[in-house]
């Protein structure tokens, strides 16, 4: 048996639009109604409707040994209109949170997972220079009135994510394209209002732990030439630490964040590619393997080099997402078993890896792809809404409650 550290969280993740339901408040809902923006025509109206369901989904978790669950609140229903409060949502949140420590499960709670209030678009969204500002009384709001109830915040979900799907690949709204400088603005506000949620929840709640999601897209060189390796080195650096100059990543990391949220999936390779000077001459191609219902290779032997990179800054680290877009269940299955043993050996090489949350417990609404992907542990029917438990699901529970792996 391969243990893990005693304590380890054993969650999954989620983010409030994507199986809440009715979140119409937010730039989401908009960009759902535009036709053509979402695979299929799909909406998230109803998603999985977790928003009514929430206790009958936090029994799931616990009856499938989870002791911890990623969550986000949402802005657009919290303050629906700038300085604008809504006591019911509030205590909504409450009663998640509640329920979720009644029945044994930690929750880590994300404050910015994409989707942001109506309001705060029409006054320039994250381009603005005054968004971070805009984000902070929001922060003072939820971790007054929830902050007993939380040990972990994860302040901004992949800023990079964000940036580069609102305004390069234009997946995300506002749906710009290659919006170079824009993409720059975005990533640089998002950190600062990173910088200022972390002072103040450390303020208000010392003993807290404070940090951020990271998408870690995995960038190859697609061959050994020194010009791919180059190419994947620049696209590696331009998603890790644009807007962070040279050497000042770890001063950052050290000064605002308590853990390290790494969210790892897939990876593309780079080559060098002079008739492409619309994406800077570098082509990105999958390596060879099957692809995932996102059309991405996920190779689970790529997470151990993931997390030794994070051993530098010496912070303990949080897998906040990691999963397979199947529905090939066995697929998933081999892979949670195979990525879970490059956690336990990246452990024992000396990483401090605390906890593991799996994208995602439930089929939820991914975003542009609507409801073609499927990264649940649990099946939703989407006409009865009925939640069935995939083998997968029993799997991870086995492995929760053994804190280890079998051989
Ligand atoms: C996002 C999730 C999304 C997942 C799978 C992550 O980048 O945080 O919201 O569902 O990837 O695409």
């Amino acid at each position: 048996m391969r243990r893990f550290p005693k304590g380890f969280l054993w969650g999954t993740s989620s983010a409030a639009h994507q199986v809440e339901g009715d979140n119409r408040n937010c730039d989401w809902w908009e960009w759902e109604q535009e036709p053509g923006r979402i695979a299929g025509g799909d909406t998230s109206v109803i998603a999985c409707d977790s928003y009514r369901r929430y206790r009958e989904d936090i029994a799931l978790l616990r009856d499938l040994k989870q002791n911890a669950h990623r969550l986000s609140v949402e802005w657009s229903r919290i303050e629906p209109s700038e300085g604008v409060f809504d006591a019911r949502q509030v205590r909504h949140y409450r009663d998640v949170l509640g329920e979720m420590r009644e029945q044994g499960i930690s929750p880590m709670v994300t404050l910015h997972h994409f989707t942001n209030p109506l309001w705060f678009i029409r006054k320039g969204g994250w381009t603005s220079p005054d968004a971070p500002r805009a984000f902070v009384p929001y922060v003072h709001r939820v971790i007054d009135e929830l902050g007993d109830l939380v040990d972990f915040w994860c302040t901004i979900n992949e800023p990079s994510i964000y940036a580069a799907n609102g305004w390069v690949t234009g997946e995300f709204p506002p749906g710009r394209h290659g919006d170079l400088a824009a993409q720059y603005r975005v990533t640089r506000n998002l950190r600062r209002a990173h910088e200022l949620a972390y002072l103040v929840i450390k303020r208000r709640w010392p003993d807290s732990q404070v940090g951020l999601s990271h998408h870690k897209f995995l960038f190859l060189p697609g061959s050994s030439r020194r010009r791919d390796r180059l190419a994947a080195r620049a696209v590696q650096t331009v998603t890790d630490r644009w807007p962070v100059g040279p050497g000042r990543l770890r001063p950052i990391v050290e000064a605002t964040s308590d853990y390290i949220g790494i969210a790892h999936y897939w990876g593309q390779m780079c080559a060098f590619d002079p008739r492409r000077p619309q994406t800077q001459f570098i082509r990105r191609f999958n390596p060879p393997g099957p692809v995932n219902e996102m059309g991405f290779v996920s190779d689970p032997s790529w997470m151990r080099g993931v997390l030794n990179e994070l051993a530098r800054y010496r912070k303990p680290v949080y897998i906040t997402e990691n999963g397979l877009a199947t529905v090939d269940d066995a697929r998933r299955e081999q892979y949670l078993t195979d990525v879970l043993g490059e956690v336990h050996a990246a452990i024992e090489d000396g990483v401090d890896v605390r906890g593991y949350f799996h994208w995602t417990n439930l089929d939820n609404f991914e975003w542009a792809r609507g409801y073609t992907c499927h990264f649940g542990l649990v099946a939703v029917d989407r006409k009865t809404l009925e939640r069935t438990v995939k083998p997968s699901a029993r799997l991870y529970a086995r492995i929760a409650t053994a804190n280890g792996l079998g051989s």
